[in-house]
């Protein structure tokens, strides 16, 4: 990952393999079909989807928060099992929306995390169907939470986390965002340009806290409230520490694609320019880009610091996304 703090980058690993455990917990696995093998092909293109790598950033920070929170609420961790299936479920919805934007329909790439698209191993049809069958699982998955209720104040905050998953995963959430980015595109008409400017600051700053800062933002909420934390002021507190960290996370993601390269991120640098799109660089440049992430990560740590417990290591982690360099 690059990282050069030594001590972050061990809490990062062993926070990532803690993810990943969770997830090989609740992912179906691939099983040789007697007859009918479409579960087997959609089993497998999910399996390849999610083991193909990547940072594990949502669960990581869904994890976290729910730490952070629960010693104040004093919880004592006690929903662990519940909050698991959350941490898978947001992966599963993050690694869908991968699968989907890939698509050549959308943007149109062939790697990701190191490896060649879903859609470019398995075709465009399983690609979309891959989507499609993650984020049903990961409402199976979280679903499973209502089974582990076992107090009033369990199902008040269960019910509460799967609404922000759902809204926050949904058209006024991430597809909302992804609908703005495709919509935003200046497509190529034959031999010309079609006619269309770029976007606005204040359209584009819609774009990147929809498509990247809901799923930020439901991984942060959903953490806090399963820990018990249900005060309406907390909660925005949280979502805008959220966004700044989402829309920070896309600037850079945008910035990378311009000067990134493509080993080290696992996938495709230019993707950007190829579709036509907006982003903080083609509006501002690389060196305001810059400025506007260390700014927003700043406002974000400052949210962090107000929060209870323990919270050095996600005012590191914050810190360390603003020099990521995949
Ligand atoms: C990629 O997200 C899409 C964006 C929101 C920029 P990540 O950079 O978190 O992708 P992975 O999960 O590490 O592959
Ligand atoms: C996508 O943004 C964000 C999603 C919701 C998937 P990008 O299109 O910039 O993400 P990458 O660069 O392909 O990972
Ligand atoms: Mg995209
Ligand atoms: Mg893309
Ligand atoms: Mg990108």
């Amino acid at each position: 990952m690059g990282i050069q703090e030594s001590g972050l980058k061990e809490q990062l690993e062993e926070r990532v393999k803690r993810a990943e455990k969770i997830l090989l917990e609740y992912l179906p696995v691939p099983e040789p079909a007697e007859k009918l093998c479409a579960p087997e092909t959609i089993v497998d293109a999910m399996n390849y989807s999610v083991w193909a790598g990547g940072k594990r950033l949502r669960p990581i920070l869904l994890l976290e928060m729910y730490e952070i929170f629960s010693e104040s609420a004093g919880q004592k961790l006690e929903r662990q099992g519940m909050v698991e299936r959350f941490a898978a479920a947001i992966e599963m919805i993050h690694t869908y929306s991968l699968v989907h934007d890939d698509l050549p329909a959308m943007d149109n790439d062939e790697y990701r995390r190191g490896k060649k698209t879903t859609w470019a191993v398995y075709g465009g049809g399983m690609g979309v169907l891959a989507g499609d069958a993650l984020l049903n699982y990961a409402f199976e998955t979280a679903s499973g939470v209502f089974e582990r209720c076992l107090s009033q104040e369990d199902y008040v905050c269960a019910g509460h986390a799967m609404k922000v998953l759902a809204e926050n995963a949904g058209i006024y959430g991430m597809i909302g965002g992804q609908v703005a980015d495709i919509e935003g595109e200046r497509k190529q008409i034959g031999e010309s340009v079609e006619q269309q400017c770029e976007l606005s600051e204040e359209e584009l700053l819609y774009i990147h806290t929809h498509k990247t800062g809901a799923l930020i933002n439901a991984a942060m909420q959903i953490g806090a409230i399963m820990a018990g934390e249900g005060r309406m002021e907390v909660l925005e507190r949280i979502e805008q520490c959220a966004m700044d960290v989402g829309v920070a996370f896309q600037i850079q993601d945008d910035i990378l694609d311009v000067i990134g390269d493509s080993k080290e991120l696992g996938k495709p640098v230019g993707s950007d320019a190829a579709n036509g799109k907006t982003t903080y660089v083609t509006l501002k440049g690389i060196e305001e880009a810059k400025r506007e992430v260390e700014r927003l990560s700043g406002e974000a740590i400052s949210i962090v610091r107000t929060f209870p417990g323990d919270h050095l290591f996600l005012e590191e982690l914050i810190r360390y996304l603003i020099n990521r360099n995949s």
